[in-house]
């Protein structure tokens, strides 16, 4: 997971973590803890390959212009990568971003700030939407078949993971793709095969599932 701190005025604090994971973005900054504003931020972290084979494969799939919805968003790194890979028409974003502890991750009131501030620049070509409100609930607002694309990366438990793939598989439409990450994780990989039989594939990573949905003629 890689962690960004926005102090006042949207800037970007560039993290131990964050230089770590991005070898890429250290070499063209040359330090730790540097502070950064959002659009420098960005025109360095856009250039950097999408991580999750699940937007390469969405891509691939779907093409661009499409209608997403990430569950379980922090703060928004797998989000950016949705959007610049993806160039959704729609994309909706569910977080309660509450402060707390999520699966052993500290979710602080700053990963609100920080996604917001970092996707504000994309907001009104890709008509983003931040919803603060609980996967399974929110999947209510919306009819069955509204979305091309899913992601679920949010609590990593058994039942939540059931819930949530019950609760948005329905609102993807045949064709559209579902896929969730921490594949890993025990309870991840229980409620998924047990949600979707052996419709789904693990990417090589060995980090996420899919499942593309079936056109049922
Ligand atoms: C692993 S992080 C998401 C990381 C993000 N997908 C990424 O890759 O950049 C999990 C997030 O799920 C959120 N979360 C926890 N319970 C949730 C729920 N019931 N509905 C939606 N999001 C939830 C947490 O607040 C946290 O921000």
């Amino acid at each position: 997971m890689i962690k960004k701190e926005v102090g006042k005025g949207n800037k970007v604090r560039l993290t131990a973590r964050v230089l770590l994971e991005n070898r890429f973005l250290y070499s063209l900054l040359k330090g730790d803890g540097i502070v950064c504003d959002v659009s420098s931020y960005l025109a360095v972290r856009i250039d950097l390959p999408v991580k999750r084979e699940s937007t390469l494969y969405a891509l691939e799939k779907l093409g661009t212009g499409i209608k997403a919805a990430e569950v379980g968003v922090f703060c928004g790194d797998n989000a950016l990568d949705i959007v610049t890979a993806c160039r959704p028409k729609e994309l909706h974003l569910i977080d309660p971003w509450e402060i707390g502890i999520v699966d052993g991750m500290f979710i602080t009131e700053e990963s609100y700030e920080i996604a917001t501030g970092m996707l504000e620049p994309f907001v009104e070509e890709h008509n983003i939407k931040f919803i603060k409100g609980l996967s399974v609930q929110e999947s209510c607002s919306y009819e069955d078949g509204y979305f091309d694309y899913v992601y679920i990366d949010a609590r990593h438990d058994y039942d939540s993971v059931k819930a949530d793939i019950l609760a948005w598989e329905p609102k993807v439409r045949p064709g559209g793709i579902l896929a969730g990450h921490d594949w890993k994780v025990e309870d991840v990989e229980k409620a998924v095969r047990e949600t979707l039989g052996d419709k789904f594939i693990v990417t090589k990573s060995g980090m996420e599932w899919i499942y593309h949905k079936e056109i049922v003629c």
